[in-house]
């Protein structure tokens, strides 16, 4: 089959060549996005009087003759045609004849390619705004559900002052919000045009990238054909935000696996978010958790590969760029796989209240309070510290608990105790009392919520203003 490139070449391309240069068994991705650029680049051609108005018709139609064919999935990719863009201009020419031949006018694969992948990840990203937002909404539900839920809270993994379950949830709905952001700020970046850049210097054609860019709702063009060639950045910052929000999904995923462990046994995850084992009965098994923390190695070697291609590497196109696909799109479907199932596991995700009410009232984690009480009473500080440390080395010599020390035995320590101490060292007490902003007190955490829930309708309005953009 004779290549769109060939009046050049005297030979055939080595057959091992053409494999290792093809892009089309994963760049077919592309196929619609590739279809709605070359639309928009036609009706420009047509509307700048660069083709005249019937060829584009005859294109137009052609074009999207090709597209119902990618639908319907009878399109016949080849590996001779090396790439989705060569793919569907045979297949258009086939289809028109040599008119189909004048798409190209004006236009490099260069450009063509890069604007491929604007016109992809512009829709990915708000794909997944939209799926963190979801998942949002699941922990606000079980926050809500929770708010009086106390649970020992842990420094080093040791138990370290207890706090409601509720406020252990909204640590994440605060750095699932920081994700969205970064996605949403990003998007700015991805809603421009490449296109018009030509191969790398612009074209002698009269053409118009703003008219393209209108149509296709970008923002706006690149200022420079070189940059907009040569430019992956878009896609390195897509993979680093993947990279965060895995990063975050793993440290949850390693917190559940945690939680649903005999030892902890604070939470159980439904039997259809789990699997068994082959060889013991009794085995339920937080795959889903585990799996999601273990992809996160893979997006950050995407972006690490990714990177690794783009170094040192000289401007404008080189084929070193083909390298940016694959990566992108297994990080897609990473993160596709990984969000669209964690807002059901944390929605269907039982809470065992009475396990952890258990776990805080044998642990030593009010101590900070009657260090502070003490120093309400007039005690400095690190004197107090001291004083809470040997109460403590006592209660553990003892096999007992703070609350369990008689009034005698507290005032060994020091004379400033007084009855009102078996108060502050109630759970409640305790939580309640770290009334600041941002803090573990009931009201406080019912105001996170609160906002929390009107950055989601923000996120929600923001989703829905991108849509009609994206497919
Ligand atoms: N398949 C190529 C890629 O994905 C398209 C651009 C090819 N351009 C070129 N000059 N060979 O990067």
């Amino acid at each position: 089959m004779s290549k769109l490139w060939g009046g050049r070449f005297t030979k055939q391309t080595d057959q091992l060549v053409e494999e290792y240069t093809a892009s089309i068994t994963f760049d077919k991705e592309l196929a619609e996005e590739d279809i709605q650029g070359s639309l928009a680049h036609v009706t420009m051609l047509g509307k700048c009087g660069i083709l005249p108005q019937e060829d584009v018709e005859t294109i137009k139609d052609g074009l999207n003759r090709v597209l119902g064919m990618i639908r319907r999935g009878e399109l016949e990719y080849s590996i001779a045609n090396e790439d989705i863009h060569m793919n569907i201009e045979k297949t258009l020419i086939d289809e028109i004849g040599p008119v189909g031949g004048k798409l190209h006018t004006g236009r490099s694969r260069n450009d063509q390619v890069a604007t491929d992948m604007h016109l992809y990840l512009r829709g990915r990203v708000v794909e997944f705004v939209s799926l963190l937002q979801k998942l949002q909404e699941a922990l606000l539900t079980q926050a809500k559900a929770n708010l009086d839920t106390i649970v020992p809270g842990y420094t080093h993994l040791q138990r370290a002052q207890p706090i409601l379950f509720a406020h252990h949830l909204m640590a994440y709905v605060s750095m699932f919000q920081r994700d969205i952001e970064r996605l949403q700020d990003s998007y700015k970046r991805i809603n421009v045009l490449p296109l018009g850049a030509g191969a790398l210097a612009g074209t002698t054609f009269p053409i118009d990238r703003h008219f393209v860019a209108e149509q296709l709702g970008f923002e706006g063009v690149y200022e420079n054909s070189l940059d907009a060639v040569s430019d992956r950045d878009f896609i390195l910052e897509f993979l680093a935000n993947a990279s965060f929000i895995m990063m975050h999904l793993s440290r949850f995923c390693e917190e559940l696996v945690m939680w649903s462990s005999t030892e902890f046994n604070f939470v159980e995850l439904d039997d259809a978010f789990c699997t068994g084992s082959s060889i013991m009965p009794q085995k339920k098994n937080p795959d889903v958790a585990e799996l999601v923390r273990g992809k996160t190695g893979r997006v950050y070697g995407n972006l690490f590969g990714l990177m690794t291609v783009l170094k040192s590497l000289p401007l404008a196109y080189n084929k070193d760029m083909q390298e940016d696909k694959e990566g992108m799109l297994d990080t897609v479907r990473t993160l596709q796989g990984a969000l669209q199932l964690f807002a059901p596991m944390i929605s269907t995700m039982k809470v065992n209240k009475d396990r952890m009410r258990q776990a805080v009232n044998q642990d030593f984690s009010n101590a900070t309070d009657i260090a502070d009480y003490l120093v309400n009473k007039g005690l400095p500080f690190r004197q107090a510290h001291e004083v809470i440390g040997k109460t403590v080395l006592y209660c553990i010599q003892e096999g007992k608990f703070l609350l369990d020390l008689s009034m005698e035995e507290f005032n060994k320590f020091s004379e400033l105790f007084g009855d009102d101490i078996y108060e502050v060292l109630q759970p409640e007490q305790v939580v309640n009392a770290r009334n600041v902003y941002g803090g573990t007190a009931s009201s406080q955490v019912e105001g996170a919520i609160a906002r929390a829930e009107k950055a989601l309708e923000v996120t929600v309005s923001w989703v829905d203003s991108k849509l009609d953009k994206s497919k």
